[in-house]
């Protein structure tokens, strides 16, 4: 309750009333007693636990042995696992394995001896995928100076991370494209000569050892040959002329060119295409090119089994979105970032070059666009290219 001092202001007490007996006489004791500290320190507390909980910061406490025993929302958020999952749980879970034994180590060794950490981490939300945080950990102490829990607060750095490597991605790919360029011609020259050579032999042998030995340098020569096309495609862009095109046409072509191929009889094209887009200002052979590469990705996943393919596009704010889904092998999580290298490629020698999706991405980045990729091994893929519209 509440109680006015001789100046009229208001203070809060606890009051308790007894009842006491001595001989005959009753006594009523009222004892009130002065909480005006109590409760500012009540609403100290409070105060403090509402910016912990609402702050955008992602917040989490543990006891003394690291098991959390407090996040708050957004750290259920960044994290995509519950409170209810998380308390009780130790931190370890979140771990993207990115650091050793030695790592972890030195953290823990610098927090139990009372010391503030700091630093970037990489972390594994819930579904997988990395959220990348600017961390501070502070040990909670006593007034006797033991330690009875840590506080971690972290800052959310994931998308200036993915920007970074984005721009990695981007420079690297650039570099190499010059690099390709250079190759391309220097080693197409020789290789007519070589090539050239050999049919002026073959014409004038005889001998069937020879022409046996011929055969197998010509095969040799058309994988070359393969990959310096490729290389050739992708340092070729600006030539083509850049004009507006119905990019559902574009998808519809690249789709009956891969139906011709022989692996597709079993595979079930899904078609669905939005008419109602703008047109893009693009080169329509350089992304026919992409969604043939994709397309053929696609069928190559299925492994020969029979199967879907989807085709889908629409319209996202200001870009177009060409969606293909296949339902076959998947890309396991940390393969997905390399897909996209150049020569990277899981397919037998002979079958693939690695090169395809390199060459997709220069072209697709070309215009300013995107390709993103999602995929759950042993479910399915899809590759979604992102062109933005121009003027919007
Ligand atoms: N739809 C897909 N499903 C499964 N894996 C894929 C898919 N698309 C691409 N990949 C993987 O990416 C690699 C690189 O693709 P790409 O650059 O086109 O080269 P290639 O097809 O010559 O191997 C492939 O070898 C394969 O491992
Ligand atoms: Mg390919």
């Amino acid at each position: 309750m509440k109680l006015f001092r001789a100046d009229r202001s208001v203070f809060d007490v606890e009051v308790q009333i007894k009842a006491l007996q001595s001989g005959k006489v009753k006594y009523t004791v009222l004892l009130a007693k002065d909480i005006t500290d109590r409760k500012q320190k009540e609403l100290d507390l409070l105060r403090f636990s509402n910016v912990i909980h609402h702050t955008i910061n992602p917040i989490q406490i543990t006891d003394a042995t690291g098991n959390m025993v407090y996040v708050n929302p957004a750290f259920e958020r960044v994290s995509g696992y519950s409170r209810e999952e998380l308390i009780g749980a130790n931190p370890s879970i979140l771990r993207s394995g990115k650091y050793g034994k030695q790592f972890w180590k030195d953290v823990w060794g610098h927090i139990l001896a009372g010391n503030v950490w700091r630093g970037q981490l990489e972390n594994k939300r819930k579904d997988g995928k990395p959220f990348y945080s600017d961390l501070v950990i502070s040990p909670i102490v006593d007034d006797r100076g033991a330690v009875v829990g840590f506080l971690g607060a972290h800052r959310d750095i994931t998308d200036q991370k993915v920007l970074e490597q984005q721009l990695v991605r981007s420079q690297k790919m650039e570099s190499i494209g010059t690099l390709a360029a250079g190759i391309a011609h220097e080693v197409g020259n020789p290789l007519t000569s070589i090539s050239s050579l050999v049919q002026v032999i073959e014409r004038t042998t005889s001998d069937a050892s020879a022409k046996e030995k011929l055969d197998l340098i010509k095969s040799q020569i058309n994988r070359i040959t393969h990959i310096i096309r490729e290389l050739v495609d992708f340092s070729r862009p600006t030539t083509h002329t850049v004009q507006p095109s119905n990019i559902n046409q574009v998808v519809k072509d690249a789709m009956n060119i891969v139906q011709y191929g022989k692996k597709v009889k079993d595979i079930v094209f899904d078609i669905k295409l939005d008419d109602n887009l703008p047109h893009l200002e693009i080169v329509p052979d350089q992304l026919q090119q992409v969604f043939i590469n994709i397309l053929i990705n696609a069928v190559d996943s299925l492994d020969g089994r029979s199967g879907t393919i989807n085709i889908q596009s629409e319209r996202r704010d200001n870009a177009i979105a060409v969606l293909i889904s296949d339902s076959g092998k998947g890309i396991a999580g940390e393969d997905l970032d390399v897909i996209f290298e150049p020569f990277y490629t899981t397919k037998e020698v002979g079958k693939g070059t690695g090169l395809g999706l390199w060459v997709s991405y220069g072209i697709v980045k070309n215009f300013h666009g995107d390709i993103e990729v999602e995929s759950e091994p042993g479910k399915g893929t899809t590759f979604t290219v992102v062109l933005p519209v121009k003027g919007t």
